[in-house]
């Protein structure tokens, strides 16, 4: 009898062994929404993995980001973003537009890339990044890692600065420029006044008192803190004025600029004016507003990942969670007051 209760037992162990390999190989972890709302509507569950298709990497995710644009689609605000990610439900379940992992598998066309090799990349329109897998085709934005930097350090180096760097790119940014950035310590704002000092523009930064360290450890020449004074009656003028955090307006920082000097906004703005603003403002030939509509191609990853290998860009990291706690990062995010990027570890 004891004999063969001990087979019955193995061989239980051998099929739940067996369902454990299979789930290994066909599902994965991810953060899921199945509607619009606050961030309670996350939650971690099981999903199918995808596959590498002949184009496509398929990447095992070590860290990700939580970020305004995650937020933004989450929450379906602003409320026209539903006409592009579904007017009831989120087409697009799974979040997260950064990534860095390790290649596990490539499709059979790919030439670039190995299993094996260590990138990072982004996923805007496509998103995914919140699950332990994605797959990314292999002429998109995708690179291989800076040398010596971890995962937790590389998977917050695209978003922040791709917004930063469209804006800097519109504006023509070059040595002998001098850019005020309103709000250098966001994501977009601190990878700002860093891309900025990179093309040797002289830089002055709008921040408050506790961050002023921070943004002279960036590169800053010169810090306003916003708590102490109205930074829109400084005396000095600029060639550019780029509002990292969308909380001013053109109508304010009018006064700041040069007589052909421009103004960049990573928000509509209130009413939205900032879209209507950059199309009739250039007709007039004086001050305007550009607010261009950012592109992502791997030749911006590789940009990045060339700063980051000089020194020259440093992503800044506020807060670490694992992505069991993804609420608690989508909440802080929606604090406003996270300093760079908040990241989230899946492996
Ligand atoms: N155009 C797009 O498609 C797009 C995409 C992504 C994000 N965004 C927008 O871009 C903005 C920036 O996003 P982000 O992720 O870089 O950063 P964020 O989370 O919005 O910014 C947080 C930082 O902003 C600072 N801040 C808050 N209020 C401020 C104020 N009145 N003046 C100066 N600094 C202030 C905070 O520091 P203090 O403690 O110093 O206040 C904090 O460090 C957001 O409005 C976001 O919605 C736009």
């Amino acid at each position: 009898m004891g004999a063969v209760d001990g087979e019955g037992e193995s061989q239980r162990i051998s099929v739940r062994r067996v369902a454990l390999c299979w789930r290994y190989i066909l599902r994965m972890k991810a953060a899921i929404h199945i509607r619009y709302g606050a961030p309670e509507v996350v939650r971690i569950t099981e999903v199918d993995k995808p596959k590498a298709r002949d184009n496509e990497l398929l990447v095992k995710v070590h860290a990700t980001t939580v970020n305004r644009t995650d937020c933004g689609y989450r929450a379906a605000k602003p409320f026209i973003l539903r006409f592009f990610t579904g007017l009831i439900r989120p087409r697009v379940r799974v979040l997260g537009t950064e990534f860095a992992g390790e290649v596990e598998a490539v499709g059979s066309g790919v030439a670039s890339f190995d299993v094996g090799d260590r990138v990072f990349g982004y996923l805007e329109g496509r998103f995914g990044a919140h699950a332990e897998y994605v797959t990314i085709p292999e002429d998109a934005s995708v690179a291989i890692m800076p040398p010596n930097s971890t995962f937790e350090e590389t998977a917050p180096s695209i978003e922040g600065s791709h917004y930063a760097l469209a804006n800097i790119r519109a504006a023509k940014i070059r040595r002998g420029h001098d850019v005020l950035v309103y709000g250098g310590t966001g994501a977009i704002g601190s990878a700002a006044v860093q891309l900025v000092k990179s093309l040797g523009a002289d830089v002055t930064v709008v921040c408050s008192t506790e961050n002023v360290a921070l943004v002279e450890r960036l590169g800053a020449d010169r810090v306003i803190d916003y708590r102490a004074v109205d930074f829109t009656k400084d005396k000095q003028t600029y060639d550019v004025v780029f509002d990292a955090v969308g909380k001013s307006s053109f109508g304010r920082c009018r006064r700041l600029l040069r007589p052909k000097g421009i103004y960049l906004s990573t928000e509509l703005g209130p009413f939205p004016q900032n879209p209507i603003l950059a199309l009739i403002t250039p007709l007039f030939g004086g001050k305007k507003v550009l607010f261009p509509i950012p592109k992502h191609d791997q030749e911006m990853v590789k940009y990045i990942k060339r700063l980051i290998e000089s020194g020259d860009f440093k992503p800044v990291i506020d807060r670490q969670y694992p992505l069991d706690q993804i609420v608690e990062a989508y909440r802080y995010v929606e604090t406003g007051q996270k300093i760079g990027n908040v990241v989230i570890s899946v492996a």
